[in-house]
């Protein structure tokens, strides 16, 4: 499941990490750089591999939200909506994004271009409210810069 290059990767990380077990992010994040999502299968692809019982594999891909279980569109906007970004406007954001973009939260447009979700807090409350769209983060966001956000991406 993992390409020859990858497979290489993890052999090279087994030298430098303690424990097996301290290779299930790195492995699990390579898959999902390859397929972007982590698909049951390759949580038992990762058992194996790693030779270790596919609960505990579960358990990691369930714990961290940044590891997706389920295909994105091609665009997926997760917004924030703990704490200090819903005292600061989240869920008017979140409104206009669903207005504009014709889903609701949780959800993936029919042509695959947008998928948009609730997000824990990203660790970026003092820019709240604030919103990521893969690696990138959008923050002191107002309702021109969601628009604006959603022209570039377009
Ligand atoms: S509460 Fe939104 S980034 Fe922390």
């Amino acid at each position: 499941m993992l390409t020859e290059e990858n497979i290489k990767k993890v052999e090279e990380l087994k030298k430098r990490y303690p424990t097996k077990e301290a290779l299930i992010l790195p492995v699990l994040w390579m898959i999902q750089k390859q397929e972007g999502y982590i698909s049951e299968e390759s949580m038992k692809y990762v058992a194996s591999l790693l030779n270790i019982p596919v609960g505990q594999i579960l358990g990691v891909v369930t714990f961290y939200t940044m590891l997706k279980r389920k295909k994105t569109g091609k665009n997926h906007i997760e917004v924030c909506t703990n704490v200090s970004c819903m005292l600061r406007g989240s869920a008017k954001i979140m409104e206009h994004l669903e207005k504009r973009l014709g889903i609701k939260a949780g959800e993936t447009s029919p042509d695959q271009k947008w998928t948009l979700s609730e997000a824990e807090c990203m660790g970026s409350c003092g820019t709240a409210p604030m919103l990521a769209v893969g690696d990138e983060y959008y923050e002191n966001l107002t309702i021109e810069k969601v628009d604006q956000l959603i022209e570039k991406l377009k």
